[in-house]
């Protein structure tokens, strides 16, 4: 929560006291042009962090003003935030997945709470597999930022696992899930639409393009171009996570040692990582 303020995101304060406080369960986010929403935190969905405030900045500075004609599929919704401020922005035509059930239910919820009506689809699915034949103008994923863990370090992560707390899927395994959503995103795209993804240098951007590139032997269906970057202090998202900060760091250093990962450390041993949102959009030549 600390980070969210030391580092500039105004706007995230929570209700009724105008100021932050770590004990409240809901919290209010700003993302300009006088929208913002009011969520619950709850433990076991993936609270909006700095990276989802900066990707929900982004969606209001850059969509269209023809937002109303336009289709949108929020993958990894989490709390539903994206989904919801396409809604709030003007979106009418708006569908929103998760491969967690509890999440799918809470952004249900939150839609409720912030609109009154529903109008958003929300549908429980690992990325595409429930919404087979349909196409869409924008596509939006914050995918999991953190690569596969290791075995040992999934072992310690396991061991400390309490009932109630996000899962491993909602931070880790992110190069495996943006590689599968690479392969399947051409064929949900209308011509001219695009994907806007935030990807965590955590994940090994550099691996996960460079592959997919050789998968198509350097001409994919896809183009891509980065649109912002952002230096993020690193969050633990969960006690359970935070318990593991010695063996989270090792694992770190050890995916940085292979390139897979990039990431800074200042002097106080606090590390900074790049938030990167990139377009993808049709290969056209
Ligand atoms: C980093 S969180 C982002 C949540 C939300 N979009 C946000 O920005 O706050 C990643 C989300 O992706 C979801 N997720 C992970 N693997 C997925 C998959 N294969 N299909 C759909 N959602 C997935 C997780 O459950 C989690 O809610």
């Amino acid at each position: 929560m600390q980070g969210l303020i030391d580092h500039g995101v105004a706007g995230l304060h929570h209700l009724n006291k105008g100021h932050i406080d770590c004990m409240d369960s809901n919290y209010k986010i700003y993302f300009g042009l006088g929208q913002h929403l009011t969520l619950i935190n709850t433990p076991e969905v993936f609270k909006v962090s700095v990276a989802g405030i900066k990707l929900g900045n982004y969606l209001t500075h850059t969509l269209a003003p023809d937002i109303p004609n336009r289709s949108f599929l929020d993958i990894g919704t989490g709390s539903g935030v994206h989904a919801l401020l396409i809604r709030a922005l003007g979106g009418h035509d708006i569908i929103a997945t998760d491969i967690s059930e509890k999440s799918i239910d809470q952004a249900r919820l939150h839609e409720h709470i912030n609109f009154n009506q529903a109008k958003i689809s929300f549908l429980v699915s690992d990325l595409f597999n429930n919404i087979a034949g349909r196409k869409f103008h924008t596509i939006v994923f914050n995918p999991p930022g953190w690569r596969t863990p290791s075995p040992s370090l999934l072992q310690r992560l396991k061991a400390i696992e309490l009932p109630g707390e996000i899962p491993i899927e909602s931070m880790f395994y992110g190069e495996q899930v943006i590689t599968r959503f690479l392969e399947d995103l051409p064929q949900y795209l209308e011509p001219t639409g695009k994907a806007i993804v935030g990807l965590n240098s955590l994940v090994g951007i550099r691996d996960v393009l460079s592959r997919y590139n050789q998968r198509h032997n350097g001409a994919p269906p896809l183009v891509y171009k980065l649109a912002e970057r952002h230096t993020l202090p690193l969050l633990y998202y969960s006690a359970n996570w935070k318990a593991c900060r010695k063996h989270l760091t090792k694992e770190f250093e050890h995916w940085s040692s292979q390139d897979l990962a990039t990431y800074c450390i200042d002097h106080n041993g606090n590390i900074y990582w790049s938030y990167e949102i990139i377009e993808f959009s049709l290969r056209t030549i």
